[in-house]
């Protein structure tokens, strides 16, 4: 992160950009996009070379000896091949500066002298906008009012603050956190707000005041309680959590905004603004459970941690914090609940691709002890040298649950082989499979020919091609009738792979025209010069096909909408889509075709480019599309089998008829769409 840091809005102190009933008008969008070169945008921060067309250089999103990191003008985008982070001038920018969309354009407006013109928004957008706002303000003035109150009178030092000082909260700590305390009067807040003005509707609607239902009457959620607001990634105040002083079991320890228009737990993750810098310096993320555990461990020097204050974690979560770093080591006391949530959380960190660690602290401590008993170094070693690996974790929480019960041994051993198998270091593998072994006292010989079992079909799915994967499984070749667990989650990515394979030719080739065979009525085949684009889009529309992933549809829609419009839409038009997973996806894509080459360069293999050889495009895409027919085929015939086992159930004898002939219609189908493939691929 260098010294140019300085030229953007940092979000610590947070910005008030997003002008509340304004928004960047589409042209001006447009002449920010034009105007950005990726190159010099990069350039800013990450010293580039020359390459032939491109430019290489350090990445600068992980730690990197040799560069990896390519900005390629011509595309306008920018890929890591080490850490696979991609994007153009705005991803780059929202993603070194932690920064929206729209504060990334401003940055671009400011870097190349555009001005923005402010475009008003419609009535519906500027009210929900307005509301927004408007609940911003309440939280921002309950805040305020919450740490005055602790530091400014009788009872907020008397209780508040002497509470937080008994748990030997510095002053330094309180002020960072914004700690506060609402007064032990029923309307404290509420009457305060009232009377600055503040609307009784927001009051109600942010959770601060709750309005008794039979007599209309307002009360303080947070009577009498020491308050931990909860902060949006950018510093606003999103909601609160209010604990009671004591240790009273009778009440709830704590209380917690409800659900608002601008509180949303599951993609909230507490400490969030105060942990970012440190989280991407030292690439890797604590993550606690409580707002006490959170604050101590910062109080401690070690500043990196978040928490899911009292949710388990949740996808949303975890995606924020992979905006981050890819490294989540999970931090809990022992407890055995503490441990399920964590388990949880581990399953998702998998599926999001983080690599995920646990820590149990000693004698059932929670971070919170902990970190008040130890000196930051201290801490910060246990931390180290106690992390352990999620299998490890998993294999040995798994095996304790199950007990002697063979079966169960047998599924949790499946189990962790399938984990294994995900992994892409051969030589992690390796020292996992060894304590595996140890761990669930079976000989290395036996898990290593299961695990080789698991990975051969892997490759084979992913290096000959599904199309090849595809006709084994049709001619009954494939090797492994065991049924594992993570089929279902293998089908899917198979199909992911499909749906992209389609979305890349578009976006790469989309503008070039292809020679297609078609089957005329009399079963002749006859060849069809069109173009990449109409082809696919034709091809797919006709059979009213869609894709499984919404942000896949999103982008092939994109597509459609253009050419009904009679115009195929390009980068330059790609890159002005607003949804960022769409735009993200876009990058990816515009990016993959060097991934591969250069996958094959490693093994010294030339392959002829779709851009240069015809023939190679015209086979992709017909391979493409008729695997992407398959597969929706064959999704079809899984939810007709479905239907059918229901009316078997059901002696339901009409439907039983019914869905047999359209199975046979879909079976024909199949075998046409794999015949077709084996003349396409062979
Ligand atoms: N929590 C909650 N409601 C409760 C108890 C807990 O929302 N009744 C959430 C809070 O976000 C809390 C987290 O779960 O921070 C973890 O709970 P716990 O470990 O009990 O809280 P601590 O933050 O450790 O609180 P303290 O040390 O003050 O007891
Ligand atoms: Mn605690």
């Amino acid at each position: 992160m260098g010294e140019m840091q300085s030229q953007i809005t940092h979000s610590d102190t947070p910005p008030q950009i997003n002008g509340m009933s304004s928004r960047i008008p589409e042209e001006t969008k447009r002449a920010i996009m034009d105007a950005a070169r990726i190159e010099e945008v990069v350039g800013d921060f990450v010293a580039l070379k020359k390459r032939g067309a491109n430019y290489l250089g350090l990445c600068p999103f992980h730690q990197e000896k040799t560069p990896s990191f390519i900005v390629s003008p011509a595309k306008g985008i920018f890929k890591c091949f080490g850490c696979g982070k991609g994007g153009d001038s705005v991803s780059f920018i929202m993603e070194h500066e932690h920064a929206s969309y729209v504060e990334a354009l401003r940055y671009l407006a400011r870097k190349y002298n555009i001005e923005i013109q402010e475009e008003e928004l419609g009535p519906e957008a500027r009210q929900r906008e307005s509301e927004r706002e408007s609940l911003y303000q309440v939280t921002r003035f309950a805040a305020d009012f919450f740490s005055r109150t602790l530091w400014e009178t009788e009872e907020g030092r008397n209780v508040g603050l002497a509470y937080f000082r008994e748990r030997r909260f510095t002053d330094a700590i309180i002020k960072q956190f914004q700690l506060g305390y609402n007064p032990d009067r029923w309307d404290a807040l509420t009457s305060e707000a009232l009377k600055n003005g503040y609307d009784k509707k927001y009051l109600v609607q942010s959770g601060l005041t709750i309005e008794k239902e039979e007599n209309g009457r307002l009360f303080d959620r947070f009577k009498g309680r020491v308050i931990f607001p909860i902060h949006s990634l950018s510093g606003r105040v999103l909601g609160f959590g209010g604990r009671i002083l004591g240790n009273d079991k009778s009440m709830a320890k704590y209380v917690n905004s409800p659900e608002s228009e601008i509180y949303h737990k599951s993609n909230v993750l507490y400490a969030i603004p105060f942990a970012k810098r440190e989280i991407v310096a030292r690439d890797m993320a604590y993550m606690v459970e409580g707002y006490a555990d959170v604050i101590s461990m910062h109080q401690a020097g070690i500043t990196n941690v978040v928490a899911s204050s009292g949710t388990s974690l949740t996808e949303d979560q975890i995606k924020l914090i992979s905006h981050f770093t890819k490294n989540l080591t999970l931090l809990y006391d022992g407890d055995p609940a503490g441990i399920k949530a964590s388990l949880r959380g581990i399953d998702l960190v998998l599926a999001q691709d983080m690599n995920v660690r646990v820590v149990l602290l000693p004698d059932g401590q929670d971070p919170d002890d902990f970190a008040r008993t130890h000196p930051t170094e201290e801490i910060r070693q246990y931390l180290q040298d106690n992390a352990v690996d999620f299998i490890s974790f998993k294999t040995r929480l798994l095996l304790g649950e199950s007990g002697k019960d063979p079966i169960k041994r047998a599924e949790v051993i499946e189990n962790i082989l399938q984990s294994l198998a995900v992994l892409p270091d051969r030589i992690k593998r390796t020292v996992y499979l060894q304590e595996c072994s140890r761990l669930l006292d079976v000989p290395e010989a036996d898990l290593l020919d299961r695990l080789n079992g698991i990975l051969r079909k892997n490759f084979r799915k992913q290096h000959k091609g599904e199309a090849e994967a595809e006709l084994l499984e049709e001619s009954g070749k494939t090797a492994d009738p065991v049924r594992v667990p993570d089929q279902e989650k293998e089908a899917e990515d198979a199909n992911d792979l499909v749906e992209r394979e389609l979305l890349r030719l578009m976006v790469n080739q989309g503008q070039q025209n292809t020679t297609q065979i078609y089957t005329d009525e009399e079963g002749n085949d006859v060849p069809l010069l069109t173009n990449v684009c109409v082809y696919i889009v034709s091809e797919v529309c006709q059979e009213g096909f869609s894709f499984t992933k919404p942000c896949h549809q999103a982008l092939f829609s994109i597509f459609a909408d253009s050419l009904a419009k009679e115009h195929i839409p390009g980068m330059e038009d790609l890159r002005m889509v607003e949804d960022p997973e769409v735009r993200a996806l876009v990058a990816d894509l515009a990016a993959s075709r060097y991934e591969l080459s250069k996958h094959w360069e490693e093994k010294g293999i030339f392959v002829k480019t779709e851009q240069s050889d015809r023939s190679t495009l015209d086979q992709a895409v017909a391979q493409a599309v008729l695997m992407f027919k398959l597969f929706r085929i064959k999704e079809m015939i899984a939810g007709l089998d479905k239907a059918l086992a229901r009316c078997e159930a059901e002696k339901d004898e009409t439907g039983l008829m019914e869905l047999l002939f359209q199975k046979r219609d879909l079976d024909q189908r199949k075998a046409f769409l794999c015949g077709m493939l084996r003349r396409v691929v062979s």
